[in-house]
């Protein structure tokens, strides 16, 4: 799934757990709780679903877990070290623990599903162990806690896709926002343990997708990100009533239509298109509205079709070359990203190099790198052997990433000379003598401040100069 941040770090690792600070809308109980997230947007945004449901059901929040009741840890299991990662900060969570006897420790996500009730003997100080569908219960559950017991509901379902659960927007900047549209994957890519760790695809109404676009944009935000592990393959057919006659089925292109529709001014972004999956019909209709971002994020994996079968992945090279052609023929300024995993089971120099040759044919605007990691349990973990050395994945990923760094150079420089629109995200990172926001191609764009202009507003912004990751230029009047 696509990043927030545009920088060439790895998925988990380019983001740091987030905590947040709420006040509860139920009856207060005066607890506190401390939710930290990793991964992808979806666990950003279901963390979102879940600090709605316990503040609902009176926990205000904190930013600091040293002084909460309750410290929530939403994980992620895509890769190894993605696990590592929370173990670590567990440990760290064990002084607080041992300081404050009643705190309950619960582990969220991904890494929840996967190891179930085993993290309940591998990792001591947990207390609570709860699965991406499970959320609505985690009341219950935390009282079972309360109650002396340690207490794990690792359910997946086939129907929840929490669409009634109005979202408490976290970290947020109040512009741009994530919307879950749908939840799970049914596609079994070989070296992927999503489907495992989030169960069936299910698309979530439309209606109620297109009412939280409408109540953000009339809360002042200008930008929605769609969010679904395979954005392509959304499908809604509202159940009929008795009497009633059926609507037609939504797919992904209508539901596009209709967020779009919500206003001109609130700008659409998705995440992750399937190279398989994405349609003319989607392209055509990016490309009759304004305000959906000519960006597409369609990851490779590998450029070479003997990997990209053993990946599962249901396209080969040159399916995903004329993809990527429909793509330049009907939009033809669409930025394009990537996701590459290096040093696949078996993979030879021979079929690596082509996905350097994919990449040279592409110049993705930006990518999304890994090495290969095995996952247990996955189809590649059964029927691959993991033998391609270390090393040799590594210096494998070290070229994707040179290569990725001259594409995106050449990507920027592109821009350079030319006029962008830019949504004001805010000060940049650097100075607050300076703003940042994006581009429709999703570039971050940094230009000094104006005072006719506030974040949250659009700007054009003439780019001067650039790095392989940024823009620079200034607010021009057009
Ligand atoms: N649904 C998205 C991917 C979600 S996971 C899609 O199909 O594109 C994000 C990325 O992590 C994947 O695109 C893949 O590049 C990477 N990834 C997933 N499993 C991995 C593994 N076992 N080892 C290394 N990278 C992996
Ligand atoms: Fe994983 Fe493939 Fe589903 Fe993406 S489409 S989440 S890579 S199984
Ligand atoms: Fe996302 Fe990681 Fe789960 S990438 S779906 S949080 S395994």
């Amino acid at each position: 799934m696509l990043e927030l941040e545009h920088t060439t770090k790895t998925h988990d690792e380019a983001r740091q757990g987030e905590a947040l600070e709420l006040l509860p809308t139920g009856k207060s109980t005066g607890r506190k709780l401390y939710i930290e997230s990793y991964g992808c947007q979806m666990n950003f945004s279901d963390s979102e679903i879940v600090a709605s449901i316990l503040v609902g059901n009176g926990f205000e929040t904190t930013k600091d877990y040293k002084e909460a009741d309750v410290v929530f840890i939403n994980t992620c299991s895509i890769r190894e070290n993605a696990e590592q990662r929370v173990r670590n900060r567990l440990k760290e969570f064990e002084s607080a623990k041992n300081r404050n006897p009643g705190m309950i420790v619960g582990v969220l996500g991904c890494m929840a599903e996967r190891l179930k009730s085993k993290f309940l003997e591998e990792e001591k100080l947990v207390d609570v162990v709860v699965g991406p569908d499970a959320y609505r219960d985690l009341p219950n559950l935390i009282g079972k806690v309360d109650d002396g017991t340690k207490a794990v509901n690792v359910l997946l379902s086939r129907e929840e896709t929490y669409a009634d659960i109005n979202p408490v927007r976290l970290n947020s900047n109040g512009i741009s926002a994530f919307v879950s549209i749908m939840r799970g994957c049914d596609n079994m890519c070989s070296f992927c343990v999503v489907p495992f760790t989030r169960g069936r695809e299910r698309s979530r109404d439309y209606q109620s997708i297109v009412k939280e676009a409408r109540e953000l944009f009339e809360a002042g935000y200008k930008e929605v990100t769609l969010l679904g592990q395979n954005v392509d393959s959304y499908k809604y057919t509202a159940p009929v009533a008795e009497g009633e006659t059926a609507t037609p089925t939504v797919n992904f292109a209508h539901l596009l239509a209709m967020v779009a529709e919500v206003s001109p001014e609130l700008r659409i972004r998705f995440s992750t298109s399937h190279p398989k999956d994405i349609t003319d019909e989607v392209l055509y209709t990016m490309a009759r509205y304004d305000n959906i971002c000519k960006y597409i994020h369609l990851p490779v994996q590998s450029g070479n079709s003997r990997v990209l079968d053993l990946m599962n992945r249901t396209y080969d090279r040159e399916w995903y070359m004329e993809r990527v052609e429909a793509i330049r023929r009907i939009i033809p300024a669409c930025g394009i990203s990537t996701d590459v995993i290096t040093g696949f089971c078996t993979e030879t120099e021979e079929e690596h190099a082509e996905t350097l040759s994919m990449m040279d044919y592409v110049k993705y605007d930006f990518a999304y790198m890994f090495a290969y990691s095995e996952r247990p349990g996955t189809l590649a973990a059964k029927r691959y052997e993991d033998d391609i050395p270390e090393q040799v994945k590594k210096r494998r990923l070290t070229e994707v990433v040179n290569k990725q760094q001259e594409h995106s150079l050449f990507r920027l420089q592109n821009f350079v000379g030319k006029v962008h629109k830019v949504l004001i995200e805010g000060f940049s990172k650097r100075s607050d003598q300076d703003y940042c926001g994006r581009n429709d191609q999703n570039t971050m764009v940094v230009f000094p401040v104006d005072s006719r202009f506030k974040p949250g507003q659009y700007v054009h912004v003439l780019a001067e100069r650039c790095t392989s990751a940024t823009l620079m230029g200034r607010i021009v009047d057009l």
